[in-house]
């Protein structure tokens, strides 16, 4: 059965992964709070992706840089001119969307009808302009619409607000600014030498609008952007930036365990490409609402590091250790949302069986990787041993989670909906033989195994996965 992106909000507010931001006021746009159970597997992902990109390799550094950073940055980046989206306006209800969003949804309810051979992706805000008239696209309620303008994303803040005394900041667009701007202490600081990348996951912000893709396309989201930097003369950046791409494409596949049919490959039009990119892909995941991108990789050429070297009147150039020739390296950019790769995971995950919603989770990216429930909560002997096991699993650094509320039945409900790949359930067989009963979320199958044994079974299955790849 398919999954849609109701099924996916529903599981997530009812079991805790993401709820509205500001519930009880009514919500604000665009915007998600990671519950309990989000809090853990944001966190797994993160983990992740830091020892795959950073802790595993030598040519890899790590970074924490500033949300707040100087105001020019963001001239010299560009972004203060060229950061935008198409927008129009509704004339009635004064409620803003994209431009290309409303011209894509008309394809959609259109297709078929008439032979419309061109991609949104190629066209300027001029040619949008001239869409909308000549087919009279309206709002989604039906009503005008003004004609679309460029709209910047770029958050606007000010620090010092004494009247008089502002100053305007940006919240961060990207977080890769602070690593062009930290190249030089990074260099200077550290062994580094070319071709290396330096990494960093952090908040950004971008003054965009969406509707009903949940936390794909949030006002404040993370991103795990890398920027690999190396010297053009002797690497081929083509070459390069192939090798990025399968190593994104084998994170999502081997480490995140998706479904390689539910993944492509879509490059840039020149139209649609940032103004600091001489080459744009997309990774692309099937979505409940499409295929969206989920990872993008660029060929940012030195575009930022000159423009900072310009800006700053600061040395950004590189001196080779070996030949003493200074240059300005080139570098190549993998960049991917969190919140997209969590949304993708629960998309991947959420499966819907005749009596029951399982969220299959691989065991490393699941929030617990066990749950404990005495077989019922009102006979001491039995909550006391169960609590035995509980604190062996919890001291064995083994995620646990402990439940004794309602029948099993609805235990075993709410752990398959949390993605917890084992229960295992204390008995009063338990307290005669030390043996409990462990059960399989994704088979539902149900093994007798001793106490003693529980750690280096759940540690074995835990590294299953690693050990097959
Ligand atoms: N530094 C390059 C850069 O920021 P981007 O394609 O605009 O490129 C990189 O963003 C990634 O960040 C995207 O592939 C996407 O996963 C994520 N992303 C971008 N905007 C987002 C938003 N509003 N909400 C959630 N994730 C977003």
């Amino acid at each position: 059965m398919n999954t849609t992106i109701d099924d996916i909000v529903s599981l997530c507010k009812r079991r805790g992964f993401v709820y509205p931001t500001s519930e009880i006021y009514g919500g604000l746009t665009s915007s998600y709070d990671y519950g309990p159970l989000g809090v853990e597997l944001l966190n797994n992902i993160k983990q992740l992706w830091w020892k795959e990109f950073i802790t595993k390799r030598e040519d890899m550094v790590g970074l924490d840089s500033q949300i707040l950073l100087h105001p020019q940055t963001w001239v010299a980046s560009g972004h203060v001119t060229s950061f935008s989206d198409p927008m129009v306006e509704d004339k009635k209800t004064h409620k803003r969307y994209r431009a290309d969003h409303l011209i894509e949804s008309w394809l959609e309810a259109h297709r078929g009808q008439n032979a419309v051979d061109f991609k949104v992706e190629n066209l300027k805000v001029s040619d949008m302009a001239k869409f909308i008239a000549e087919n009279k696209i309206k709002s989604p309620q039906n009503n005008e619409i003004t004609e679309p303008k460029s709209f910047n994303l770029l958050f606007e803040t000010a620090v010092g607000v004494i009247s008089g005394d502002k100053s305007t900041v940006y919240l961060r667009g990207e977080t890769a600014q602070g690593i062009f701007s930290n190249f030089r202490n990074v260099v200077d600081s550290t062994r580094v030498k070319l071709p290396f990348g330096i990494g960093q996951i952090g908040k950004s912000f971008r003054n965009e609008i969406t509707s009903g893709q949940f936390v794909f396309r949030t006002l404040e989201f993370e991103q795990a952007e890398i920027e690999y930097f190396f010297n053009p003369d002797d690497t081929d950046w083509q070459k390069l930036f192939k090798s990025w791409q399968d190593t994104m494409w084998r994170f999502v596949v081997n480490i995140l365990g998706i479904d390689k049919s539910k993944l492509r490959w879509r490059k840039h039009t020149d139209s649609e490409r940032s103004h600091y990119s001489k080459d744009t892909y997309d990774l692309e995941f099937e979505y409940p609402f499409g295929w969206k991108e989920l990872w993008g990789i660029s060929y940012r050429t030195d575009y930022d590091l000159k423009q900072h070297q310009e800006f700053s009147k600061q040395k950004l150039e590189y001196r080779d250790p070996i030949t003493g020739k200074t240059f300005m390296p080139h570098v190549i950019e993998p960049a991917v949302g969190v919140n997209r790769l969590f949304l993708m995971i629960l998309v991947n995950s959420l499966r819907k069986e005749d009596k029951r919603l399982v969220l299959s989770l691989p065991p490393k990216l699941a929030p617990r990787t066990v749950a404990v429930f005495p077989l019922v909560a009102n006979k001491p002997e039995l909550v006391e041993k169960a609590r035995e096991v509980y604190r062996l699993l919890i001291n064995a650094d083994i995620k646990t989670a402990w439940d004794e509320r309602g029948n099993i039945g609805k235990r075993y409900m709410s752990a398959d909906e949390a993605g917890t790949p084992w229960c295992v359930t204390i008995d009063y067989d338990s307290i005669e033989n030390a043996s409990v009963t462990v059960r399989n979320r994704d088979t539902t199958k149900q093994v007798r195994i001793q106490q003693a044994d529980l750690v280096s079974y759940f540690r074995q299955n835990l590294h299953k996965e690693d050990d097959e790849k």
